[in-house]
């Protein structure tokens, strides 16, 4: 009896760098995710939304394309996934779900998708942080295999963030 291939699973998406004529639709997607997030308070949500508005992702882009990622349903954005190179490091800013696409493994592969950019830009690792309530966000990047480093009170505009890290071989030796 011959058994069959398993069949290779669908990606959840698209994933790519942004073309130029998709930032003003990827700064929309970022303000409907990030607006209504009850993690942040008012003046932190404020602060995010104007370094992420359209003139801020071309700024991004134009320096560095891998540093703005999306996720594409057909002609559609629901993911995002920005970051930015930080001295041999990725400081991954945002990465986010468009609210009626989630669930269904975007936010998993945005990180992929992002560390597979890691060794093209000269860097050997990636952090960030996470609002300590946000368990969905701690959820996907345990998943992905971020690792817990610090836990940061009163830190950013008043409020308590993890810190977390990624290296490409998991391990962090070189
Ligand atoms: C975090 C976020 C990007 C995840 O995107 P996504 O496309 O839904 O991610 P995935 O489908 O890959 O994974 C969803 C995971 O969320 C987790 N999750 C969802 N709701 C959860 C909840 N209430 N409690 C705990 N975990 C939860 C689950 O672990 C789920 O994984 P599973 O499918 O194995 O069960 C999305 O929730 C989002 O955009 N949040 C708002 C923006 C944000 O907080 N960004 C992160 C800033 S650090």
């Amino acid at each position: 009896m011959t058994t069959q291939p398993a069949p290779t699973p669908e990606p959840p998406a698209n994933i790519g760098p942004a073309a130029a004529h998709e930032i003003d639709a990827l700064a929309a997607l970022m303000r409907a995710v990030i607006e209504p997030l009850g993690y942040y308070n008012a003046r932190a949500k404020r602060a995010e939304l104007m370094k992420y508005d359209a003139d801020g992702l071309r700024t991004l882009t134009a320096d560095d394309p891998a540093a703005v990622l999306v996720a594409r349903d057909g002609a559609r954005l629901v993911g995002f996934c920005v970051s930015r190179y930080d001295d041999a490091t990725v400081w991954l800013s945002w990465f986010g779900t468009a609210s009626d696409a989630r669930g269904r493994g975007i936010g998993a592969a945005l990180l992929a998708a992002l560390g597979r950019t890691i060794p093209g830009r000269g860097a050997h690792k990636v952090w960030c942080d996470s609002r300590v309530e946000n368990v969905e966000s701690k959820a996907v990047l345990e998943r992905a295999g971020f690792v817990r480093v610090a836990t940061l009170t009163n830190h950013w505009f008043g409020q308590d963030f993890y810190l977390w890290e990624w290296y490409p071989n998991g391990t962090g030796a070189v």
